[in-house]
């Protein structure tokens, strides 16, 4: 036998070797008519554990190649070749040949983790249950009449909201649009995706904050784009990096996360975004700002953002219902030129028809509501209590060992761990103590941070949580 695994691919040495004997079974290397090569022969051959390939002959069983009875080895299934010829796809190389990237490893772990299992949960970047307005929703959900209102709707969403949604962004945001500049999209992940997908094409060079949000996004490098990072200092990104990076590697876009970014919670100054914005109309450079947090500052002070300052129409404008009302309704939407929207609208149209109508009317409803504001201001205490929280119990159970600064908004709280560490390692025996948290390096991190939601959990559970993480970081 002439084929050899190679150690050195990431793919494990059973996985090739089921392939490879795959392969020989469609091109005849294997007659159908001989038995296959012994386990024992196999293994001494190929210089591996025989328990490799038992894996492998598994997994051509599993998917109905082989047939393996005791005493007469392994043969080649003869549904392959008979008269039904049934075939089971080979799913594995399907998904992994797919174009679109899956999530990061310990990303998914870390999904899964926290739904299986009952683990306090500062991982997941969400509201608690408790912290959505329930009552104000479902009152307007039983006194709605929905009768002729849940046919596919426009193509930009649903427009009644979408008037409902140039009032909300003026008041709260500053931003002076009409209803045919905006897009609802499932959530701001949406938007984001579909910026990707319509406005930008392989090879494309683009700048993100680094740590950012989007740095867990495989919509990037799905589509082929080349990833080019800004470091966040405390007040924003350094817009003279932004220069540094366009003149090396003509950066057709940037992706901002400006107030209570997501992970470190920093809030952008005013001077950067202006000088932001200078740069992006000098050189032609849209800026994506996504806003999911804005609304969440625990100071009245009002927050300018970039879209509102925007006089030539270079940004486009991200926000979303999840941080602020339930991330569970994904209504999210873009605002930016009519041309660009109506492209993105008929991509969306593509891909799912349209929003669903009923969630757009309870959003338009609760937006318009009395309740909304009522519920704003008591979201806004309870995310400053809990903020309170973790900032007390990080300090009673990691006095010394950890640095952060203060998050004056949004959900998250960025610290660095002064003791070195083995990331996977602390991960697994928090797993085990029982709390759950995001890693830095999920969230582009090089150095040893570790980010924190303190909104996805009650008081105590943020303080047992982080009590639990101090044990799991003084076991190590
Ligand atoms: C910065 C940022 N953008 C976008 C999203 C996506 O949120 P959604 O799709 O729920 O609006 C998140 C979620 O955590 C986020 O933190």
């Amino acid at each position: 036998m002439d084929w050899k695994p190679d150690r050195k691919a990431k793919k494990a040495i059973y996985k090739q070797l089921a392939e490879y004997i795959e392969k020989g079974i469609a091109d005849g290397t294997f007659p159908p008519d001989k038995p296959l090569p012994s386990e024992r022969y196999l293994a001494s051959t190929l210089n591996v554990n025989r328990s490799t390939v038992v894996h492998a002959y598994d997994e051509l069983e599993s998917l109905g190649l082989i047939d393996r009875t005791r005493g007469s080895g392994t043969t080649i299934s003869k549904d392959i070749w008979g008269i039904t010829k049934k075939r089971i796809p080979s799913w594995n190389r399907y998904i992994e040949a797919g174009s679109f990237l899956p999530s990061l490893p310990v990303t998914q772990k870390i999904r899964k983790e926290a739904v299986e299992h009952k683990l306090i949960n500062l991982a997941s970047g969400e509201l608690s249950e408790d912290l959505f307005p329930k009552r104000f929703l479902s009152e307007i959900t039983s006194t709605r009449s929905f009768i002729g209102s849940l046919g596919y709707d426009h193509p930009q969403g649903n427009e009644i909201l979408r008037s409902t949604l140039t009032k909300h962004v003026k008041i709260s945001r500053g931003i002076e649009t009409n209803a045919s500049s905006i897009l609802i999209t499932s959530g701001a992940q949406q938007a984001l995706h579909l910026i990707v997908q319509c406005l930008l094409k392989p090879g494309d060079a683009i700048a993100i904050e680094d740590p950012s949000y989007n740095y867990n996004l495989p919509t990037f490098k799905s589509a082929g784009i080349q990833v080019h990072y800004l470091p966040v200092n405390e007040d924003g990104i350094n817009p003279e990096d932004l220069q540094m990076l366009y003149k090396k590697h003509r950066i057709k876009m940037i992706f901002l996360n400006p107030y209570f970014q997501n992970p470190t919670g920093y809030l952008m100054n005013q001077k950067k975004k202006e000088a932001i914005l200078d740069i992006s109309s000098k050189l032609g450079i849209p800026v994506v700002e996504d806003d999911p947090y804005s609304l969440t500052a625990f100071s009245e002070e009002k927050i300018s953002t970039l879209k509102s300052m925007d006089k030539n129409g270079n940004v486009l404008y991200i926000s979303s219902l999840s941080k602020i009302v339930a991330s569970g309704l994904r209504i999210g939407w873009i605002i930016g030129p009519t041309s660009v929207i109506e492209r993105l609208s008929d991509a969306k149209q593509q891909l799912d028809f349209g929003h669903s109508s009923y969630t757009q009317w309870i959003a338009n409803d609760f937006l318009e509501s009395e309740h909304f504001h009522s519920h704003m201001k008591c979201l806004i205490k309870e995310l400053e209590k809990r903020r309170n929280t973790i900032i007390k119990s990080l300090d009673t159970y990691l006095k010394g060992l950890v640095e952060y600064s203060i998050p004056q908004g949004g959900i998250h709280i960025w610290c660095k761990i002064l003791k070195s560490f083995n990331e996977t390692q602390l991960l697994e025996e928090s797993i085990k103590q029982g709390v759950i948290y995001a890693p830095g390096s999920t969230l582009g991190s090089k150095e040893s941070f570790v980010r924190f939601t303190f909104a996805r959990e009650d008081e105590d559970s943020i303080d047992e949580g982080i009590k639990r993480f101090a044990q799991a970081l003084h076991s190590l």
